[in-house]
């Protein structure tokens, strides 16, 4: 099957609530989460939701790979993983900001608070049970996804919107002022 074809903001499906997944085992669902997968990997992501490929159900895939990784010891990485009626509770108040992007709004990151600690549970492939606690970015990528759920997008969880910006052009910003302290630090000298 070929890959489908990702929902930018804008479409309102983003802003719907999706319904729950009746039956896990479901053929047809399983057929929906390989062509999901195939469609992230050829965008390059880490995770997407069901809505975003125009199919308002509460499944999302997601992985967290051993590159990602945060300073948080309890921060673990996860193999491609497909959670069906996902349900978070967040341990905790703690929140901390981290830089997050959205096949949904290609090109722009933005800088996101999230509950730091979150316990989830939802139903696999196989109708069992997940369960787990996750941190760092592992818990970000988990959040970020099931809010795709509840129809909603990372900006709306920004307390500075003055931190969204095109990822090329922070790149650039960056290069030329790493170029400018070498020169400084040359003429130092
Ligand atoms: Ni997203």
């Amino acid at each position: 099957m070929a890959s489908l074809q990702i929902v930018r903001a804008g479409h309102p499906i983003l802003r719907q609530v999706a319904q729950p997944v009746g039956d896990p085992t479901d053929p047809e669902l399983h057929r929906l989460v390989e062509t999901m997968i195939e469609t992230m990997d050829e965008a390059g992501g880490v995770g997407l939701a069901a809505p975003q490929v125009g199919v308002p159900l509460r499944l999302v895939i997601l992985m967290v790979p051993e590159t990602r990784l945060s300073d948080d010891p309890e921060d673990t990485a996860l193999p491609l993983t497909a959670l069906i009626n996902p349900v978070i509770t967040p341990l905790g108040d703690a929140l901390v900001e981290g830089w997050e992007g959205c096949l949904s709004l290609p090109g722009l990151r933005g800088l996101v608070p999230r509950a730091e600690r979150i316990h989830y549970r939802a139903l696999g492939l196989d109708g069992r049970v997940i369960e787990r606690i996750a941190s760092g970015f592992h818990a970000r990528v988990v959040q970020h996804e099931c809010d795709h759920l509840d129809g909603r997008l990372y900006p709306s969880r920004m307390t500075d919107l003055g931190t969204l910006g095109f990822v090329d052009e922070m790149a650039r910003a960056a290069a030329e002022a790493n170029q400018a302290d070498a020169e400084e630090a040359v003429d130092g000298d």
